[in-house]
Parts: C-alpha cells; structure tokens; sequence
C-alpha cells in the first residue's frame, strides 16, 4: 500500500528548470497573476477534473455542479483548481466514443500527474467518462475521488413515461414496422431526454456509476442521485470537503481495487442487470490496479448472484426510482452474504460498516427486491465460450428472449457496419426469422473501433411482419440501454482473424446458454481454406492511419482483456 504523503500544494512537482527555487518562484508569480493571495497559494491543492464541454449535454449542469464541488473544497480548507480534459459525449463521437476512452483516460493521467495537485475530484458521467477517469487515477497514483453526473428525469408522451435511451429504441423500432408515423416519431426525438444528466435506465453510465460506488471510490448514495435533485449539489459539495482531507490521508484507487473488490463490483453488476460495457469497463480498470478478471470466474458469480433491480432496460422502472427506492445501498444490503465486507472506501471505512451504518435505511422492494424473492436467481450477464469464441462473449440473458437460448440456425452474415446498412432493408435479402445475424469486422481493433452496433435492427422485410428479436452475434458492443438476443465482444475478433472472420451465409451456428456454448458449425477442412484466403486478403489491405488512430490500432488489446492499450 502506498503511504500518503504530505500535501505539497503548489510546490508539487516543480517545472525543470534547472534550480528549484527559481522553479518555484515562477510558478507562483504567474499563480499570482490570478488573483490568489500567500494564504490561498499555501494551501493544499484538489485539482477538479471538469469534463463539461458543449459536445456534451449529460454534462450541462456542470457548472453549478462545479460551483457546490469548490465551495466544498475551500469550505474544508483547500484550494480548488479546475483543469478541462477531453469530455465523451456519447451520441456526438464518429466512428464511436469508445475509440477516444483510452485516449481520455491518457489524458486524465498525465495532467493529474503533472499538475500541482495534492487530490483530484474527477466529475463525470456520460459512458465512457468515468470509466477512463477512474483508469487515468489508477495510473497517476494520487489520491483522487469521483463526482458522477447523475441519472436525467424521465420525460412525458402521450401519457407515457420516457427515459432515454431504451424508449429511444422501442419507440424508433415501431417507426421501421410503421406502427407509427414520422410526426409522432418527431414528438417523441424532443420527449426523450429532457433534462442533463446520463441515461435515465440502467445503462452503461448508470451501471459503472453504481460500481465506482461499490468499489468504494465516490461518496456512499451519491451513484444514483438524480442531475437535477438538490441532492446532487449537496454530493458535490460533500465531494469536494472530502478530497481536501484525501490531501492528508488519501489512499490512491490503485491501492483500494482488489481482487476482492473488483469481485464485489462484478456481483453487484450481475444483480443490478447492469449493461454488458460494464465488463469490458470493469476489466480495464482491474488490469490497471493489477487485477485480473476471468469470464469463467464470471460465469461461476452470475450462477449464485441473484437479479435484484428492476430496471430498463431489462425491467420496468427508471434510475429516479431506483435512486428513491434505496438505490446502490439497499442493493449492497441484500447482497452481503456474497460480498467480501473488508474492502475499504476512499475514506477508509469497510463495505461491512457501510452496510451496519445503512441497515435501517428505507428500500421500496419494486425496485430492490429481497435477496430471497429476486427477479431471477440467476445474475442478468454470462460468457458463452466455443470455436465461434475462443476467448469468450458475452450475453445479457436478463434482457433477452428466453425461447431462443437453445438453437442450432443457419447464419446471415454482414462482412462491416457498411455492408449491414447497404443490405439490411433490402427486400431481396435472404434472411428468415429463425436465422441467426452475424455482424463481422466491428471489434476493438477493426475500423469501426468497437461501436455500439451489435444489437442489429432486424431486417425491414421481418420487423414488417413483426418479428421483434432474433439471435444477434458480433464483435461489436451493444448499447446499456438496448435489450435484445444479442451476443457480444467475441473475442478474438474478426478484425485479428478470429473464427468469427471465417463464418459466410448459411453456415450453421449453435448456441447453448444453459452449456455456455457458442460454435460454428463448419469442418475445419473448409475453415482452414477459409482461413488461407482470409490471410490472402487481408495481406492486400492497406489501412490510412495517423496520429492518436495509429497508436490505438497498435495498441489496443481484445475485449476479454478490456480493450485497453497495451502499455500498462
Ligand atoms: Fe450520455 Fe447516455 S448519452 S449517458
């Protein structure tokens, strides 16, 4: 464990200049030239991660929340400084954020290392942010803790409730059947996401949200608050007194994330129902703090880990409900038995005491269901393994259709994302509804960086006559928000040649949830052909890179070992 040492404040890590004193002197005249007094300047820095950016609208509250986050800090002592780092807004990013994760988390890194900061409050929240920020804290090893957004309200149509981003599918799936038209579809576009804040569901934001709480890492209750709820300023400010004391006696992420932790945040991933990202998320972060997260072991937690939350996209309710019901404490109570009690907070305080500390608190059970009446007794996510897999994939069975976890079906393949948009709606194509959609070429090192494409439309000609799920398989991710029979995150992928590169229209595939098993199958005589001619094709492409896309091409890894650079 690293030991904490004293607070450096603006004499922390000194510009070289050749003469340390000279260094310092600089630097606080120019600090000087922003108003602040000695007595201000001799204090302890928290440096303020602030991630609003007009490319952002999750974030758009964050000037007030900024505001509530330093007057914590110089309510406690301090002196707030906030840096800018590059912000991922999720529906604003070409080919998809998650090729700019890595990116962000580098950038984070590098500035919390060499900036005069004694603690750090990352403010986050849209999918990728709080992912790379808590990745970028691991690796800079100053004592830091996160601020999240906070989920958005729901909005109203027609007498319905709205929360994006689940109602933003149904609602644009009954479009492509036509069961409604381009008015009400144009109604709904401005009813969706009606205030700031992260997806109002249990999806990508909100589940990484709840497992930073978990691991101890944010102020205890504050994953779920809503954006626009009082409370979320008064986490903000309760956030910002903290780090100040984080300047004497923080402990680093680094030294909190365990293998027991990281196996904490995993059953409270399976029992929320959380989003599939989670896990390549999760696996990054672990890798960071050096831990290592095994999809069998996953397969063995979601056996004995029980789905408690009733959330969209999986279930009924929205994170303002789950925030009123009990949210991540009341979920964190049910789960003691299965949870390892000695893992410590940013604050130093055990998951065990949290729990004590919090057993009186209220729960709504139709939101947080008691351990022994779940939703299932079964965790929402597991790995399938097979010669379609090597490596594993991954599939959200809480949000799938049960009656196609057992097939053998014949295979309609997409070789990209362009190739899937050109021939999807085509009247001509020969897809029936008990086929299988294979989607190639859309994994972490392929030139669509990994998007959130893996839960394939279905094809027009079907959705017009009504089918609304069919066994989806790529190398893609899938929105949190989405819901569907949809396999995910093969690995290898196609892009590195794996089996799934090697899979053409009317092979048969099988698939096994109960067995875990995912198989093409093709005999390997016929693979093996394949295989040369793939390795002929591919020798002839020539891809145009540049700058940071020529690094992560090069160094990002699979989705099993979390689509992280290979440089940690
Ligand atoms: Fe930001 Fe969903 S788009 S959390």
């Amino acid at each position: 464990m690293t030991t904490p040492t004293a607070p450096q404040g603006i004499d922390g890590g000194l510009t070289d200049y050749g003469d340390k004193e000279f260094s310092r002197y600089l630097r606080r005249s120019f600090a000087k030239s922003m108003g602040y007094s000695n007595e201000m300047l001799d204090r302890p820095i928290v440096g303020i991660a602030n991630t609003e950016s007009g490319f952002n609208s999750c974030h758009r509250h964050f000037p007030e929340l900024l505001k509530a986050v330093e007057r914590g800090v110089l309510a406690a002592g301090g002196l707030p400084i906030v840096f800018p780092t590059i912000s991922l807004g999720e529906m604003y990013l070409a080919p998809t954020s998650m090729l700019y994760r890595n990116l962000m988390a580098m950038d984070t890194e590098e500035m919390i290392r060499a900036s005069p900061m004694d603690s750090v409050v990352l403010m986050g929240g849209c999918d990728k942010t709080v992912p790379a920020q808590v990745m970028g804290a691991i690796s800079a090893g100053k004592p830091a803790i996160q601020l999240v957004a906070g989920p958005m309200s729901t909005g109203r149509h027609r007498g319905e409730r709205l929360g994006a981003c689940t109602d933003c599918r149904r609602f644009w799936a009954r479009y492509r059947a036509g069961d409604i038209t381009a008015e009400e579809i144009d109604q709904v576009e401005g009813r969706l996401a009606t205030t700031p804040g992260t997806c109002a569901v249990m999806g990508t934001a909100s589940t990484m949200a709840c497992l930073v709480e978990t691991l101890g890492l944010m102020p205890a209750g504050s994953a779920s608050i809503p954006a626009v709820h009082t409370d979320r300023l008064r986490v903000a400010e309760e956030t910002g007194r903290l780090a100040v004391g984080l300047t004497e006696s923080g402990v680093p992420f680094r030294d909190l994330i365990t293998d027991a932790s990281i196996e904490n945040a995993l059953t409270v991933l399976l029992a929320i129902g959380g989003s599939t990202n989670a896990i390549i998320h999760l696996t990054a972060i672990a890798r960071r703090a050096g831990c290592e997260i095994s999809l069998k072991r996953f397969n063995e937690l979601s056996e004995t880990t029980p789905v408690l939350v009733d959330l969209k996209p999986s279930g009924d309710h929205y994170m303002e409900d789950f925030f009123a019901g009990g949210g991540v404490g009341a979920v964190l109570r049910e789960l003691e038995p299965l949870l390892n009690l000695e893992c410590r907070n940013v604050f130093g305080e055990t998951l065990g005491d949290r729990i004590e500390r919090e057993k009186d608190n209220y729960v709504d059970r139709r939101m947080v269901r008691a351990f022994d009446d779940p939703i299932s007794h079964v965790g929402g996510l597991i790995a399938l393994f097979g010669s379609l897999a090597p490596d594993g994939a991954i599939i959200k069975r809480a949000a799938a259709d049960p009656t196609l976890f057992e097939i053998e079906a014949r295979a309609c393949v997409f070789s990209s994302l362009e190739d899937l948009a050109d021939r999807i709606d085509d009247p001509n194509l020969d897809v029936r509804p008990d086929d299988v959609l294979i989607l190639q070429n859309a994994g972490p090192k392929s030139a669509a960086a990994m998007p959130e494409a893996g839960c394939l439309p279905m094809p027009a000609k079907l959705a017009a006559s009504g089918v609304k799920d069919m066994v989806r398989i790529s190398d893609a991710r899938m929105s949190g928000t989405a819901y569907g029979t949809v396999v995910l995150h093969v690995s290898p992928e196609a892009a590195v040649g794996g089996p799934l590169a090697l899979v053409k229209s009317g092979d048969r595939i099988a698939m096994s949830v109960e067995k875990r098993r995912l198989d093409l199958l093709v005999d390997e005589r016929t693979l093996a052909v394949r295989r040369d001619a793939l390795a002929r094709s591919s020798a002839l492409e020539a891809t145009e890179e540049f700058g940071y896309r020529t690094l992560y091409r090069q160094k990002v890894q699979q989705a099993h070992l979390g689509c992280d650079f290979d440089l940690w």
